[in-house]
């Protein structure tokens, strides 16, 4: 075994029951008991699984980690945990028990079948005992201990959980339970290339609970179904408060919107059941929540009781546990709508891995859309570590020849090494926006040789001449402009995916100069800034004309050479803004960019001139807008600007979310902008602060404020006639800078404490 955390005593053990590809197998219950003959001084356990566990010491749960021991490329990696137990043991008979899972190891995973990393739930755990004598007593996992299967008759997070309380075991992890009936377990070789390491990042925890807004009733011609609103769209389950007969069968179904006819709209699930089952054994009260599952929704229909049957249900929040830092509001109400719903995305996809989304038949770590969320991420909650474990990942994931693919963890997923322009440059972004938000340069370190890898891979495999997915050396160029509603009708957007590529290229160099400099790699940050110089040369010869048009004419290819720095002068830079602006104005201030340049957008308009057309943007609710999803009663927000209309209802089936987080990027310029708290990358994690508010649209007044390892960090303005008025706090041991708007006088340098300032017009 490759791993410090266990004693070679400890063996991988699981039960003898193998489901297939489609079938999952009974939740197995594994149990050993144990004699102390002293008072225990301490108890320290380790433990990890291959599949989910939840570990009970006489009868009491270890911990409150949920869906443990999280997700990594097992084949590679696998977490442990270690935990003191000292006050769960005492002198006399003791019982070690555990209830495992299928998880992302061998239960269904995206749309494919189950088994993907292995066959069935292993377990793996140890635990010390220093007695009051001095001696130790090691209990680990072997083939002594024995196995049953109990009410958790299935478990898969796609698919759902069937609980059976009438097979319910009793006290089966405590002492004096008669276990003659178990089998002995299986004890499991193991990969010794497989690493068994301590956790990295917050664990999944339960982060709260929704209490059902409305019930609506539905009557069929056989029996009554309710469908509970939880006026909230989330990651997470419901606990149920059920009171009926022995053996009734109630069936939960789970989506995020409703058909018309009031019925829960499933389509867009695809192939994940959503589905969890509770048969009652008729005592009374049943208090019931699944272990091993987790959904995406916001309605919940209950079926299977009838008018004299009771059912309360309530929502359990699930998320990684990364603590909240950030608040944006300001003086227009769907703004502040807006603000909640890139929370809720979040805090749904912030789930072990950043995924897409939480319900479908995918919930996967698409590189691409946590590199656009990451710095939003950074404001709404601590989310340092979260992308330290991620990064980690990557790491796992990248391939001998430097590629990155697009999802991660990896499982060639899309039968593609590369994950392409957007996608894969996450394991350069990602690792320079923490380190801006949080000045984490450890972060940088650890991962430069990957980046420089990755870095490395794009020029020698991915470019022609420097046009990254030359069409002679890429066929396949990547996801482009994903989603984009620029008028080519295509999925992919009408942004060339070789102009994409190289801008992206040049802005991997650009970094990875600013990164070589951080670490001191001053020969390394040279040759970088010669490539991106180079790069962008190219890119101006065959995308751009002198008179600042650029091929394609999408915004979203404006917006990169834009924010990317790839115009030769400031006269073409003048032109192209000036263009881009144009084109928004002509689609009446509606939004036609897609994941790639969505972003950047409305910095680009404020840094060239155009904070109206960017505040209309921002604004706008009409469709296609930030607005629209939310004038129409989103609590997320969705994953393509059309997911739903008044005209066409919800969009395709296939590919529908109503809980994605990457147009929610735009909440990093609600919190730098329009509140105006920005960072200063010359002293990263807000050493000093730049506040800069930037009034405009309808906004009168507008506030933000971030905790940061220095302490908290506040803006808040309001706008009058003549004056702007800006209250500000610096923490002790920081400096900040005041860069008022235009017309407001001169930048003002601050020290720590509270200023309340008022700027004449
Ligand atoms: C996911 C996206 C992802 C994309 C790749 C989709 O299925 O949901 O968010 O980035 O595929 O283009």
């Amino acid at each position: 075994m490759n791993s410090s955390l266990f004693s070679p005593l400890a063996s991988w053990i699981s039960s003898h029951l193998v489901g297939s590809p489609r079938t999952g197998t009974p939740a197995p219950y594994v149990r050993k008991p144990f004699r102390l003959d002293q008072p225990v001084k301490s108890a320290r356990l380790t433990v990890t699984a291959l599949g989910f566990y939840e570990v009970e010491l006489n009868g009491q749960r270890v911990g409150d980690e949920i869906l443990a021991p999280g997700w990594t490329d097992y084949s590679k990696r696998v977490m442990a945990r270690t935990h003191d137990v000292t006050s769960l043991l005492h002198a006399g008979e003791n019982v070690f028990g555990a209830i495992l899972g299928d998880g992302w190891y061998c239960g269904f995973l995206a749309w494919r079948n189950r088994q993907v990393y292995g066959d069935r739930p292993k377990f793996l755990a140890e635990l010390v005992v220093t007695l009051a004598n001095g001696s130790t007593v090691t209990v680990s996992t072997d083939a002594s201990w024995k196995t049953t299967t109990g009410p958790i008759c299935e478990s898969d997070m796609l698919m759902g959980e069937t609980y059976d309380a009438r097979l319910e075991l009793g006290a089966w992890s405590q002492a004096g339970y008669d276990d003659r009936s178990w089998l002995p377990v299986v004890v499991e070789a193991m990969d010794p290339a497989v690493e068994i390491a301590e956790r990295l990042g917050p664990p999944v925890r339960r982060i709260g609970e929704i209490t059902a807004k409305s019930m609506s009733l539905r009557l069929d011609w056989n029996q009554a179904r309710r469908i509970f609103d939880m006026g909230q769209n989330f990651a997470g389950r419901v606990r149920i408060a059920v009171t009926a007969p022995r053996g009734t069968l109630v069936r939960l179904r789970f989506s995020e919107i409703l058909e018309p006819n009031g019925d829960p709209y499933i389509e867009n699930l695809r192939g994940a059941r959503a589905t969890d089952y509770y048969v009652c054994k008729g005592e009374g009260q049943e208090i019931w929540e699944p272990r091993f599952t987790f959904h995406g929704f916001r309605y919940v229909e209950v079926h299977g009781l009838n008018d004299s049957h009771k059912i309360e249900v309530t929502g359990v929040v699930l998320h990684s546990d990364t603590k909240p830092t950030g608040t944006f509001r300001c003086s227009n109400d769907l703004l502040n709508q807006l603000q909640h719903n890139i929370v809720w995305g979040q805090k749904s996809n912030f789930l072990e891995v950043p995924t897409d989304c939480p319900q479908r038949d995918e919930r996967l770590g698409w590189t691409g859309d946590a590199q656009v969320f990451v710095r939003t991420a950074a404001f709404n909650m601590n989310v340092q570590e979260f992308f330290r474990k991620w990064v980690r990942d990557i790491r796992d994931a990248q391939y001998a020849s430097g590629a990155v693919p697009s999802v991660i963890p990896e499982n060639k997923f899309t039968g593609e090494d590369d994950g392409g322009p957007a996608w894969s440059d996450a394991t350069i972004i990602c690792p320079w926006t923490i380190y801006l938000c949080y000045g984490d340069k450890q972060i940088l370190a650890d991962h430069y040789e990957s980046m420089q890898r990755y870095f490395d891979f794009l020029g020698r495999e991915k470019c022609k001449g420097l046009i990254r997915c030359h069409h002679e050396v890429d066929k396949w160029g990547g996801y482009g402009d994903w989603l984009a509603l620029d008028g080519s009708g295509k999925v992919d957007g009408g942004t060339p995916k070789d102009l994409i590529g190289t801008a992206f290229y040049a802005y991997d160099a650009g970094l990875m100069e600013k990164i070589a400099t951080v670490l001191g790699h001053k020969a390394d940050a040279a040759k970088y800034a010669q490539r991106r110089a180079e790069i962008a040369e190219v890119f101006q010869r065959r995308y751009l004309t002198p008179d600042g048009l650029i091929a394609s004419g999408t915004q979203t290819a404006a917006v990169l050479a834009l924010h990317f720095g790839l115009v030769a002068n400031a006269e073409q830079r003048k032109l192209l803004a000036q263009e881009l602006a144009r084109d928004v104005e002509k689609r009446g201030f509606h939004l036609a960019t897609g994941f790639v340049g969505t972003p950047y957008l409305l910095e680009v308009l404020e840094e060239n001139g155009y904070l109206d057309t960017a505040y209309k943007l921002l604004e706008q609710e009409t469709f296609p807008s930030w607005l629209f999803p939310v004038k129409n009663g989103a609590t997320t927000i969705w994953e393509r600007w059309d997911g739903w209309t008044p005209e066409k209802g919800p969009q395709d089936k296939g590919m529908n979310s109503y809980n994605h987080y990457a147009y929610g990027a735009v909440g990093a310029w609600m919190y730098r902008s329009v509140a105006g708290l920005e960072l200063d990358p010359a002293q990263p994690g807000y050493q000093h602060i730049i506040f800069r508010p930037r009034p405009g649209g309808t906004i009168t007044w507008a506030e933000a404020s971030l905790e940061t390892a220095h302490g908290l960090v506040s803006i808040r303005w309001e706008k009058s006639e003549s004056a702007l008025k800006v209250a500000v706090t610096v923490p002790a041991g920081t400096s900040a800078t005041l860069l008022p708007p235009a017309g407001y006088g001169s930048a003002q340098e601050l020290k720590p404490g509270r200023h309340e300032l008022t700027l004449k017009a």
